[in-house]
């Protein structure tokens, strides 16, 4: 079967860049579901959704149509026809997704979708779960992680777009985003048994990158 590597982790982790890099590196196709959970999210914030209420929440969970771009150059999230890859990045959206993807009737559907997507394979797939449920017989499975102080510098770096936002505000709706979605019932973020953990603190990308490729060569 060709190639499917999941690469899942905390927010912060340098998970999107790595994931392309790997994707571009390897010619493979790339899917970041992280969007897909931040399409529904603003599709309900827009449909006037209260995103606290899972029943609310999981009640239209089928109505938004999303459909993902996997070219790793330019991957395109639309809703309903429109683009949303810049909207899905606000901060409104980024503070309420945890919530949404919290809801089991959301993970259904996003996660069928996901594997229609990934489909015969020859995809790099990046999330929260794609090595434990998604894809779970992924031939590589990574999970990306890196120290508190490194994923804060990532986001202040980020941040400089956003000045609305300070740093410490930010590092704490991170850590909040975090423990939402390691502490929930569905799906939460855990390490997969068989994935291969990879701590980022020290590395550069391409490093990231270069371990990734090397654990797919080993597969080939
Ligand atoms: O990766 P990103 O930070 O864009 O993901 C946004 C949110 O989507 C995460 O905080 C998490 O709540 C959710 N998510 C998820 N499962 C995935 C990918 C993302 O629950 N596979």
């Amino acid at each position: 079967m060709p190639l499917v590597i999941a690469m899942d982790g905390p927010s912060g982790s340098g998970k999107s860049s790595a994931s392309k890099g790997v994707a571009r590196a390897l010619g493979l196709r790339y899917l970041d579901t992280g969007a897909m959970y931040r399409a529904m999210t603003w599709w309900m914030l827009r449909a006037g959704v209260r995103v606290e209420d899972a029943g609310a929440v999981a009640a239209r969970a089928l109505e938004p149509v999303i459909v993902s771009g996997t070219d790793p150059d330019g991957p395109t999230i639309a809703v309903d026809g429109e683009d949303v890859s810049g909207p899905i990045r606000t901060r409104e959206v980024t503070n309420a997704v945890s919530a949404v993807s919290a809801v089991p009737a959301v993970r259904t559907r996003l996660v069928d979708l996901q594997r229609e997507i990934i489909g015969a394979g020859g995809i790099v797939v990046e999330g929260r779960d794609i090595g434990t449920v998604v894809a779970p017989d992924a031939a590589v499975k990574v999970f990306l992680t890196a120290s508190e102080e490194a994923r804060a510098e990532r986001r202040a770096k980020e941040l400089a777009a956003d000045p609305g936002a300070s740093v410490r505000t930010t590092q704490a709706e991170q850590a909040r985003r975090d423990r939402i979605d390691s502490t929930r019932k569905a799906s939460p973020l855990t390490k997969a048994a068989d994935a291969h953990e990879i701590d980022s603190t020290e590395l550069g990308l391409d490093e990231v990158i270069e371990a990734v490729v090397r654990l797919a060569k080993e597969r080939e």
